[in-house]
């Protein structure tokens, strides 16, 4: 990437001249993170080494465990279990999702998170860490502020970078840029990333998107599973199912386009098994995603220069877990075609969605040059 792509440190951080604070003799670690509502992304390796070290997902979620746990039912006798084993305890222990709508709602438990992840990358605590965060597009100040917050005392040194910018940088394929015939995401590409909290429809054309660049939907698969749970609700009064349950069935059934019925899902009430009729029920939740998205990516379509429009209608990418909704695809497609937009071509990320935005940060990492980096102080 070049240098220009980079952001400029923001003056109300503190920004310390690194000369006055490298500790020559201490490793460097560089590490690319994608903070997500639902999972977290970190890819990690020393400064200068060519291969990633560390390559981890893990969901974005702290246990704490209950008063009164007997001894031997949490492994260590642990007092705060992350990720996958707090899911896992969910019965001993408060679980806390430190994120909400893709912003930090909930620091301390943020903080130990971070806290988790630095043990992940650096064992030993001894090393420099320097850590490239993404950040919802629109973040306000007062959200960078937060992770900013989040990350002190944890990572020396961080860069914040919009996530759909760092989306496409980690979606690139660096061998191929030099073939003729590669349209490189980063010089021209329009990305939609629906992810749990947020989905956000980004314009990229080569820099940092600005504020006219990007739309930001509060409304994506968190929202789904609010649709479904309510209409099944109201179709099987008393069903006890749980948001989680309700999520896993959204995730086995997603579609959008034309209603498919029947599709029968098999749940336990009351310890019963019960086939739910719930074609209709899951179509219409996410159609109304696609609703909710499509002007989005019109307006932004309007707002490309007519230069760079129709490359960029070659171009449109969807990335993020909702991604995986069978049919966004075409049905997006055809949509934009038969409202006479030229010859569209939406694609999907593919199976590896999870990784592009810990990947563009981490590229992002070995790209930024010393006097980029921020100090986060305590
Ligand atoms: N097969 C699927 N069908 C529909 N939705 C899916 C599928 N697989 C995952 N999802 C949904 O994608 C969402 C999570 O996406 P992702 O991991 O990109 O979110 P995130 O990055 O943690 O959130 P955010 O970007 O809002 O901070 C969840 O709502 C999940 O249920
Ligand atoms: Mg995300």
């Amino acid at each position: 990437m070049t240098t220009a792509t980079l952001e400029k440190p923001n003056s109300s951080t503190p920004v310390v001249s690194a000369a006055t604070v490298r500790k020559p003799d201490r490793k460097v670690n560089l590490v690319g993170f994608d903070l997500g509502t639902n999972k977290s992304c970190i890819l990690a390796s020393q400064a200068g080494a060519t291969d990633i070290a560390l390559s981890k997902i893990v969901p974005t979620v702290v246990g704490y465990v209950k008063d009164g746990i007997v001894d031997g039912i949490i492994a260590g006798n642990a007092s705060i279990l992350y990720g996958e084993d707090a899911l896992k305890n969910f019965l001993h222990v408060n679980l806390v999702a430190p994120l909400e709508n893709g912003v930090v709602a909930h620091p301390e438990a943020a903080g130990d998170f971070f806290r988790h992840l630095r043990i992940l990358v650096d064992p030993s605590g001894t090393a420099e860490l320097r850590a490239v965060i993404g950040v919802p597009a629109n973040a306000e100040e007062e959200a960078r502020e937060n992770i900013r917050g989040c990350a002190a005392g944890v990572f020396d040194r961080v860069l914040l970078i919009p996530e759909p910018f760092l989306a496409a940088l980690g979606y690139r394929d660096d061998s191929r840029l030099n073939q003729p015939n590669y349209v490189d995401p980063v010089t021209n590409s329009l990305f939609v990333d629906i992810g749990g909290g947020t989905s956000d429809v980004c314009l990229i054309q080569g820099y940092f998107p600005s504020r006219d660049d990007q739309i930001c939907i509060a409304f994506a698969g968190d929202a789904i599973d609010g649709l479904i749970q309510a209409e099944i609700n109201r179709l099987y009064p008393g069903n006890g199912i749980s948001r989680q349950t309700v999520r896993e069935i959204k995730e086995a059934h997603s579609y959008v386009g034309a209603i498919r019925k029947p599709t029968d899902v098999k749940v336990i009430i009351g310890g019963k098994a019960r086939m739910l009729e719930l074609g209709e029920t899951i179509g219409q939740a996410c159609n109304t995603l696609l609703d909710r998205i499509y002007p989005a990516l019109t307006t932004l379509i309007t707002r490309a220069s007519s230069d760079s429009v129709v490359q960029l209608l070659q171009n449109i990418v969807i990335t993020g877990g909702g991604s995986q909704i069978r049919g966004i695809d075409t049905v997006l497609q055809k949509r934009l075609a038969d409202d006479g937009y030229e010859a569209p071509k939406v694609r999907l990320a593919g199976q590896d969605y999870k990784r592009y935005v810990a990947m563009g940060a981490y590229k992002a990492a070995r790209a930024a040059r010393e006097n980029q980096w921020q100090h986060v102080l305590d």
